[in-house]
Formats: structure tokens, sequence, C-alpha cells
């Protein structure tokens, strides 16, 4: 099964795994209108940079379909792209991916949803392409030997359209035989790390051990990881990426200890458009997720909270970053 998928029988619809439930429930969504899949993409049901460009361009397909069938004017479509386009503020590949499709819609909704389907097919090759040079590159730089990578969030199959991006590079390594043990970051406050890359690593039968996001740092300094890999969300021309919450202190954290970081990401998470991390807007998410856990309230009654569900790691602190094109290694003045 696919992350996410368009069903073309009946009335057409997006079936997507609901990434809520992961890993206890595995349920299917079938998604019938675009303010469903907004819906799903604000609740994380949908989640992941590349997984949300596929998210988008299936929407417009959607939205052709529907305005076809209920005879949208012009201005309802404009209105529902709109919103489609801006449901999750943070991630370049959402947009991205409803503009590379848009212009299809004067063809009609089946050209939409080749384009869309071409999409989803690219961000696939684009997994194993960056798999093969993250693998390469790392063992070129750490040499070759059984590896220990720390890895933020969830970058896997569920939030792309194959095997994934920084866990595509660990999957590949898997595969050649290089990998010691994966140590994946939790991923607070919704347990990214915990609900769905563990899910995806025991699936793959890689050995893996959770931290706390917060046990990242010393795990660092005590000299447990070779290298960390991480995806981006959004990446600056001066290679500042946004990453996860959590994943700047994770840079830092490398850097002082001298262990390299990478970043993995197809290229249509660089938005070439901004000169710097400064310019990427960043999410900020309801109170609820850190003064509740699994809807249970931990905190005071009313308490407030600071929470970003992004944060920019800057360019001095990544070793490389990694695409399906090539390995981008980023120093002062460097322009990616
Ligand atoms: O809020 P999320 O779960 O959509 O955040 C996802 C991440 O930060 C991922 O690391 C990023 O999108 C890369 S996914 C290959």
């Amino acid at each position: 099964m696919r992350t996410i998928d368009f069903l073309e029988q009946g009335d057409g619809a997006i079936t997507l795994i609901d990434q809520r439930l992961l890993p206890h429930e595995k349920k299917i969504l079938t998604i019938k209108t675009h303010q469903e899949l907004i819906e799903a993409i604000q609740t994380l049901a949908v989640r992941g940079a590349p997984a949300l460009g596929v998210a988008g361009a299936l929407g417009v397909a959607l939205i052709a379909l529907r305005s076809q069938q209920q005879g949208w004017s012009q201005v309802e479509i404009d209105s529902a792209i709109s919103a489609l386009r801006a449901a999750r503020p943070t991630a370049v590949n959402l947009a991205w991916g409803v503009d590379q499709v848009t212009p299809e819609l004067v063809n009609g909704p089946s050209s939409v949803l080749k384009s869309a389907l071409a999409i989803s097919r690219a961000d696939g090759l684009a997994n194993r392409a960056m798999g093969k040079l993250g693998a390469a590159y790392l063992l070129d730089k750490c040499g070759e030997r059984k590896l220990r990578i720390l890895t933020h969030c969830n970058t896997g199959s569920l939030a792309t359209s194959d095997w994934g991006t920084a866990l595509g590079v660990i999957r590949e390594l898997s595969e050649q035989g290089y990998i010691e043990e994966v140590f994946a970051d939790e991923t607070r406050p919704l347990l990214q790390g915990s609900r769905l890359t563990a899910w995806e690593l025991s699936e793959a039968g890689i050995k893996y051990r959770i931290l706390p996001d917060g046990a990242a740092a010393s795990a660092l300094f005590s000299g447990l990881i070779d290298a960390v890999l991480i995806g981006a969300d959004r990446i600056a021309r001066n290679g500042d990426s946004a990453n996860k919450i959590g994943s700047l202190g994770v840079a830092v954290a490398a850097k002082e200890s001298g262990i390299p970081f990478l970043v993995v990401a197809p290229e249509s998470t660089i938005d070439r458009s901004l000169a710097s991390g400064a310019e990427i807007e960043i999410e900020f998410r309801a109170d609820s997720e850190v003064t509740h856990f699994a809807g249970n309230a931990v905190a005071p009654l009313g308490a407030k909270s600071y929470n970003p569900a992004f944060d920019v790691t800057l360019a001095r602190y990544i070793t490389a970053i990694v695409t399906e094109k090539c390995v981008y290694n980023l120093g002062a003045g460097v322009e990616i």
C-alpha cells in the first residue's frame, strides 16, 4: 500500500494511510473532497515534505474532478486551490506539488491526475537515487564499517513515495550491510520518531533504539553515534534547512562533537527564492499538543505553550546536503 494514492473508480478519491493511528492501527482514509484533504494535512494524517508534495498534486486532481462533476465557477476552483496550497506553510513541497500540476487544469482532470502520478513516481526514483548517493558519501567519510546513525522525525516510506530520504539512506546502508544500529529520536510532541520511524525500522528488520529528544546531545557526546541523517521541509539558497523541531539542537551538538550531520532531501525541497533560512515561515501548532499527552491533560489548566513545528538548522552546522542529483558540500558563501 502506498502512503498516498488516487482511486480512479467511482467518483474518484485520494486514499492515504492514516498516520495519526500508527503504529497500532493501520487504516486507509478515503478522501473525497479538498476540505477533507486539508484536514488530513493539518492533523498530520498525511505528513512529511515529499508526501505533502504528492498530496498537493493529487489534491488539484481531485479539485479538477469535482469541479467538472459539480460545475464549479473559476472563483470556486481558485479558492479551493489556494486553500490547499496554504494548508501547512513550512514544507515547500506542498505548494510546489500544487503549482506543478495546476497548469494542467485547462486540459481536464485526467491530465492533472497524470501529472500528479508522475510526480509521485519521480519522488520514488529520487528516493532511490539519494539513498545511493548518501550511502556512498557516508561510507567514504566514515570508512567502510558498520555505522550507528541518529535520525530525527520520520523521513521514510510514510513521508515519501518510496523508501524515504534520510531513512532511504539508512535502508540503502542496511542493504549493503553497513548499519550497526539506528538511534531514532522520539520527536516530541507528536512522536513521529517513536510511532513512525521505529515502526518502519522494525518492519525493515533494522536494529534500532528510541531515545528522548533530550538524550540526543549526550548520545552524540558519548561516542555512541557515527553520523546524523535528517530530512528537510524547506532549504534556502545558502543551505539553511528547516526540519522538525529539535533538528537544530542535534546539529549543534553534532558539530561540537565532530560528527557528520547530513540533510537528505529531494531537489523539490530546495526553495531558491529564499536567500537564507531567516525567510522560511515556521508553522506554530496548538498548545494542546504540548499541554496534553494522548488526549490527557498533563499541564495546569490553561497553560500556554511555545510549540513551533519546525526549526531552521543553519548551514554552518550541516556537513552536506544530499539530493537525488548530487551532494552539496556547504561552506561560507556557498549557494546551492
Ligand atoms: O510535521 P511533519 O511530521 O510533517 O514534519 C516532517 C519532517 O520534519 C520531516 O523530517 C521532513 O518533512 C522530511 S520528510 C522526508
